[in-house]
C-alpha cells in the first residue's frame, strides 16, 4: 500500500526549496527599518532610497574596500573622501551614504545626498562647510564606480584577503564569517565586475569629472533596455531647493531637470531612486521615506550668501547696496523673466535654438526613452505622467548662485562674470571641483594657475558635451552695468 508516491517526493521537495527560498530571504533580503530619526537633515543625507537589493554592498566589505584597493581610489586624501563626499566628523559614513540591514547582513548604498550635497571654504585654509541638499560640485560618481568596478577586476580581491582586513577591525562571530567568506565577497566580487561592465560605455565619452553624471544613459541602457545611441549626456548635479514654489498655479507645469523632461516634483524624486536602484518590490516599503524627501526639497534652503553690504569695505566679500540695488533693477529687466518664480518663462522649456547652449545633453533624452519610461514595468502603476520630450532647457531659480558653479547644464562656465563674457571670450580651460568660493567672480576659484588646479579636475570646453556656447543674456550690457548685476547675482 505504500509504495513511493512521486508527488509526495515532489511535495517534500517543494516544501524544502520554500524553506530554503524563505530562509534565504529571511538572511539576505528581509528588509529591516533604519532607526527612527527625527533629524530631517540626517534622514536626506543617510535615509534609504529602497536601492540596497540592488546597489547595497555588504558593510564591511565597503569599509575595507579602500584599504585593500586604495590604488585604484582617485587622487590624494583618504579612503570614500577621495571620491568628493563630504564626511562630517564623527560620523561612520559620508553624506550620501545610507545603511541598512536586509536580512542579518547590513548594507551600504548610495542615497539622494550622494551627489545632491555641497560645500564650501571662503578662505584657503579654513574647513570646508557642508552643503544640504547643494549640487554636488567635487563629488566624482564616476570616479567611485570606477574604483568599484577595478576593485571587483582586481585578483586581490579574494575572501582571504578582504577577511584579514576585515579581522582586523571587527570581531565577526562565526556564522556571519561563514556568510562572508563564501557567499558575500565572492557574490560581490561578481557583482562589481558586472557593474564595471555595464557601464563600460562610459568610457567611449568624455569623462564626467567631479560634479557631474550622465543622469539618463545608465537608465537607458540597464533599465529601460534601449541599446547605446551613441549620445552624451554629461550634466551639472542640481540643488535641490525650495522646489514646491506654491505661488505657482497648478494649471502650469513646472518642468523640472535641465531639459524639463518631468513636470512634477514627485514623480522627478521617484524617478531618481529608481535610477538610483529602488524597485517595485522595494517601493512600497520606501514609500513614506520617498514622499517625505519631496517635502524636504520642496522648502529646503540654501545658506545664506557671505556676500553682504555689512561687511567692511576691504572685505573680499564685500558689496555695496547701490552696486546690489542697481544689479537688482538689471535683472528684473534683463533676466526675471525666466529666472524669477514670478516671471512668464520661469520653469518652462526655452528652445535650445533659442538659448544656444550646448545640445548633447538634450538629445541624450530621446523620444523612445521618453516612452519607455513613461511606460516603464507594465505590470506595475510607478504614476508617471509627465515624462516629456522637450526642445530646449529650463530656467531655475538662481537662489544660493554663489554655489551652483560652474554655471550651464553642462557646467561649461567657471564663474558668474564669465556668464556675462560672450561665449568667446569665456575661458576654454579650467578647473572644476575646488570648493573655494570665488569672491571676486562669483562661483568657485577655477583658473588655471590657482590652486583649483591642484584640487580640482581639467575641464576642456572642446570636448562634445562640453560647449561654452549660448545664454547670451545680459553679455553686450556696459561693463559698469556688469558689474552691479555681478554684485547683485553674488547675494542670491
Ligand atoms: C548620481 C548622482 C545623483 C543622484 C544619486 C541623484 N541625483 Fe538628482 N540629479 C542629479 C543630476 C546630475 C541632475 C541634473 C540632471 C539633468 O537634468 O541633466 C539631477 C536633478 C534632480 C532634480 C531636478 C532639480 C531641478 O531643479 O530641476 C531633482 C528634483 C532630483 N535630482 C532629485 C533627486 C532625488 C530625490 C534623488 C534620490 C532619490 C536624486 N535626485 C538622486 C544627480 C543625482
Ligand atoms: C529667455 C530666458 C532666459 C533669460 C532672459 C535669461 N536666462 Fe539665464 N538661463 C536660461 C536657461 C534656459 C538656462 C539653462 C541653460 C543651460 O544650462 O543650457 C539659464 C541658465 C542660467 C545660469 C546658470 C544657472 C546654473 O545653475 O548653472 C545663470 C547664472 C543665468 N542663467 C543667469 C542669467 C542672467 C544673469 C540673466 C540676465 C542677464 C539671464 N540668465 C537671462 C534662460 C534665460
Amino acid at each position: 500500500m505504500t509504495g513511493t508516491r512521486p508527488w509526495r517526493i515532489l511535495l517534500i521537495a517543494l516544501l524544502v526549496a520554500l524553506a530554503g527560498a524563505i530562509g534565504g530571504w529571511a538572511i539576505f533580503l528581509r528588509p529591516v527599518p533604519q532607526p527612527a530619526t527625527h533629524d530631517p537633515i540626517a534622514h536626506f543625507n543617510h535615509g534609504s532610497i529602497g536601492n540596497e537589493a540592488v546597489q547595497g554592498l555588504p558593510y564591511w566589505i565597503w569599509r575595507v574596500l579602500p584599504v585593500v584597493f586604495a590604488d585604484h581610489l582617485p587622487g590624494d586624501g583618504e579612503g570614500y573622501a577621495t571620491v568628493g563626499v563630504f564626511w562630517e566628523r564623527g560620523e561612520e559614513l559620508p553624506v550620501g551614504f545610507a545603511k541598512k540591514t536586509l536580512g542579518v547582513i547590513p548594507r551600504v548604498a548610495p542615497n539622494c545626498a550622494f551627489c545632491h550635497q555641497g560645500s564650501y571654504r571662503l578662505h584657503p585654509d579654513a574647513p570646508a562647510t557642508l552643503v544640504t541638499a547643494g549640487a554636488g560640485t567635487r563629488v566624482d560618481p564616476q570616479a567611485y564606480i570606477r574604483f568599484l568596478a577595478a576593485a571587483g577586476t582586481d585578483a586581490r580581491f579574494t575572501s582571504d584577503r578582504l577577511m584579514e582586513e576585515i579581522r582586523a577591525i571587527y570581531d565577526m562571530p562565526r556564522w556571519e564569517r561563514v556568510l562572508y567568506r563564501y557567499l558575500l565577497i565572492p557574490a560581490t566580487r561578481a557583482a562589481l565586475a558586472d557593474q564595471g561592465e555595464r557601464f563600460a560605455w562610459t568610457t567611449t565619452r568624455p569623462d564626467w569629472g567631479p560634479g557631474r553624471i550622465d543622469p539618463f544613459n545608465p537608465v537607458k541602457f540597464q533599465n529601460l533596455g534601449l541599446p547605446d545611441d551613441g549620445t552624451i549626456g554629461n550634466s551639472d548635479m542640481m540643488p535641490l531647493w525650495r522646489l514646491a514654489y506654491p505661488d505657482i498655479s497648478a494649471e502650469r507645469i513646472v518642468s523640472v531637470h535641465w531639459d524639463g523632461l518631468l513636470g512634477d516634483l514627485h514623480e522627478t524624486t521617484v524617478a531618481g531612486a529608481i535610477g538610483d536602484g529602488m524597485t517595485s518590490r522595494s517601493y512600497a516599503e520606501v514609500d513614506d521615506g520617498i514622499r517625505w524627501i519631496t517635502e524636504f526639497i520642496g522648502t529646503q534652503s540654501p545658506p545664506p550668501s557671505p556676500f553682504s553690504l555689512h561687511r567692511e569695505t576691504t572685505d573680499p566679500f564685500f558689496v555695496s547696496v547701490d552696486a546690489v540695488e542697481a544689479g537688482r533693477s538689471v535683472f528684473e529687466a534683463e533676466c526675471a523673466t525666466c529666472h524669477d518664480p514670478a516671471g512668464d518663462r520661469f520653469r518652462t522649456v526655452i528652445p535650445q535654438a533659442e538659448v544656444g547652449t550646448d545640445r548633447h545633453r538634450l538629445d541624450m533624452w530621446t523620444q523612445e526613452a521618453r516612452d519607455r519610461y513613461a511606460a516603464y514595468e507594465p505590470g506595475y502603476d510607478w504614476g508617471f505622467e509627465t515624462f516629456a520630450k522637450t526642445d530646449g532647457y529650463v530656467a531655475t531659480e538662481l537662489t544660493g548662485l554663489w554655489l551652483r558653479g560652474p554655471y550651464l547644464h553642462n557646467g561649461s562656465v567657471p564663474t558668474l562674470r564669465d556668464m556675462l563674457r560672450p561665449p568667446e571670450a569665456r575661458p576654454r580651460r579650467f578647473y572644476r571641483g575646488y570648493d573655494l568660493v570665488d569672491a571676486e567672480n562669483g562661483g568657485f576659484v577655477s583658473e588655471v594657475g590657482t590652486p583649483a588646479e591642484r584640487h580640482g579636475w581639467a575641464y576642456d570646453t572642446a570636448l562634445p558635451g562640453n560647449g561654452n556656447d549660448g545664454h547670451r543674456y545680459g553679455t553686450e550690457l556696459p561693463a559698469s552695468t556688469k558689474e552691479n548685476l555681478l554684485a547683485y547675482l553674488k547675494t542670491l
